[in-house]
């Protein structure tokens, strides 16, 4: 299981998950377009996130907050002042880099890691992108930001959500949406992109019970990573932020990383904001937006421990995770006789869930498998394929990770059973065709 980038990326191009953003005019840095398979991978995902916090947590609920805010927001938030990177030039070959990715001692000797030219000294450079609201572009007074974080959303509504729900703390918000980050370099297919979108959730608990949440959280969406998606546990682990790494508003912070084929580096960030974030609202906006304990009637502003997750990179880590060349037969020489591209996707964020074929087009049986495709629509996705021999079809629906495969053939006519053919075994059982949408939803639970 694994592959190399360029595999990936060529599975993506070839097989429809991911393209080149604006592709035709010779690319945007930065930007990338899901096709029809990757849309639906990431779809999958999303509501699988979603089950995860909203659907499962009777004290966690939904928000979807626009991406334009009031421009005070991000001085409140710190994000004006410090949302940036410290960024380098090389002065011959121009070249752009993160002050703090490159090696050390190429920093201090100011020597360009790609062409040994000289560096110019560091400075920081703001990641957010700034756009104006309103026909008059030239105006300071109408700037405004595309966000960076989706969290903002989240604190700008916590009275409005407590004020209209009957949630007491503890209780988290989920939000999924875009964010964008003007990135010094994007590299790395859509690890690190100018846009992407995140799935962010902030729990709200009473000062002094913070730790205690922050280990929940922690060990609830390593488990999600593990059973819903099915990541293999060797490619994940967390790594504690030291005192130089946190961001601006964290007071504790771990990253659940992800071993990618470029190294271990971040899938998730959980963090303990402290009241850092409701604090900043409070004073910037004048209004009053502490909690008041329904029992005790104490009042205080809740800490927020964050669970931050990027849809996209999770994107990039179930393509790559999922990833097998099999070898299913080696000659007398050694030399290998039969492979297969199987891509090994948890049904749950699988963008095809079955395939429907009919041995031949003759005979009638394409109708059947037809108005089978059509009942299973209602249920699943399903692809319908009628053409080539039947083992390419199988190899297609492996490679794009289709985890059954149904296969309507003469038998059909006469007792209404067809083939169900496992995607990781290969293995084929024969039922009946009514049996089929039972024992895919037994399949998919096991
Ligand atoms: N609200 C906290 C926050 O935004 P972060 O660690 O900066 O924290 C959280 O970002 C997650 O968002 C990351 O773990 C990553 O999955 C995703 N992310 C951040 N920047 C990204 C980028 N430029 N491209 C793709 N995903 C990104």
């Amino acid at each position: 299981r694994g592959a190399s980038m360029e595999k990936i990326i060529s599975l993506c191009k070839r097989r429809g998950f991911v393209y080149q953003g604006s592709e035709i005019y010779g690319g945007l840095n930065g930007t990338w377009d899901y096709g029809p398979l990757g849309v639906e991978l990431k779809r999958n995902i999303q509501e699988a996130w979603w089950k995860h916090m909203v659907g499962s947590h009777a004290n966690i609920v939904g928000l979807d907050a626009a991406i334009l805010m009031h421009p005070t927001v991000w001085k409140a938030s710190g994000h004006v002042d410090n949302f940036s990177d410290p960024m380098v030039d090389c002065k011959a070959c121009k070249q752009r880099f993160r002050a703090d990715k490159i090696d050390t001692s190429a920093l201090e000797q100011r020597i360009c890691p790609s062409c040994n030219g000289a560096l110019t000294e560091p400075r920081q450079f703001n990641l957010m992108f700034k756009t104006h609201l309103g026909p008059v572009a030239d105006s300071e007074d109408n700037i405004v930001y595309l966000r960076p974080e989706t969290a903002q959303g989240i604190f700008v509504n916590f009275k409005n959500v407590i004020d209209t729900t009957r949630q007491c703390v503890p209780f988290g918000i989920a939000q999924i949406g875009k964010a964008f980050r003007n990135e010094i370099t994007t590299k790395n297919f859509i690890f690190r992109t100018a846009e992407f979108e995140q799935m962010e959730m902030q729990y709200f608990v009473k000062p002094g019970t913070d730790l205690a949440a922050l280990e929940e959280w922690k060990e609830k969406r390593m488990h999600y990573y593990h059973q819903t998606l099915g990541i293999l546990p060797e490619n994940l682990r967390f790594h504690q932020h030291g005192k130089n790494e946190l961001a601006h508003y964290a007071v504790d912070a771990y990253d659940i990383e992800y071993q990618y084929p470029f190294g271990w580096e971040e899938l998730e960030g959980i963090h303990d904001r402290s009241d850092f974030d409701l604090k900043q609202h409070q004073e910037f906006s004048g209004k009053k937006i502490h909690y008041q304990d329904p029992i005790t009637n104490e009042k205080y502003l809740p800490y927020v421990i964050e669970t931050s997750a990027g849809l996209t990179r999770s994107v990039l880590i179930t393509l790559m995770d999922a990833y097998e060349e099999e070898v299913l037969a080696v000659a007398d020489d050694g030399s290998v006789s039969d492979q297969r591209v199987v891509m090994h996707f948890h049904p749950n964020i699988a963008p095809i869930m079955m395939g429907v074929f009919p041995l031949m087009k003759k005979e009638g049986l394409d109708l059947i498998a037809q108005e089978l495709t059509a009942e299973l629509r209602e249920i699943f996705t399903v692809e319908y394929d009628a053409s080539g021999a039947i083992g390419r079809r199988y190899r297609r629906m492996d490679e794009i990770g289709t985890p059954y495969c149904i296969t309507v053939d003469h038998q059909t006519k006469e007792d209404n059973t067809v083939t169900l053919r496992f995607r990781d075994s290969m293995e084929q059982i024969r039922l009946h065709k009514d049996e089929i949408i039972p024992k895919i939803i037994q399949f998919n639970k096991a």
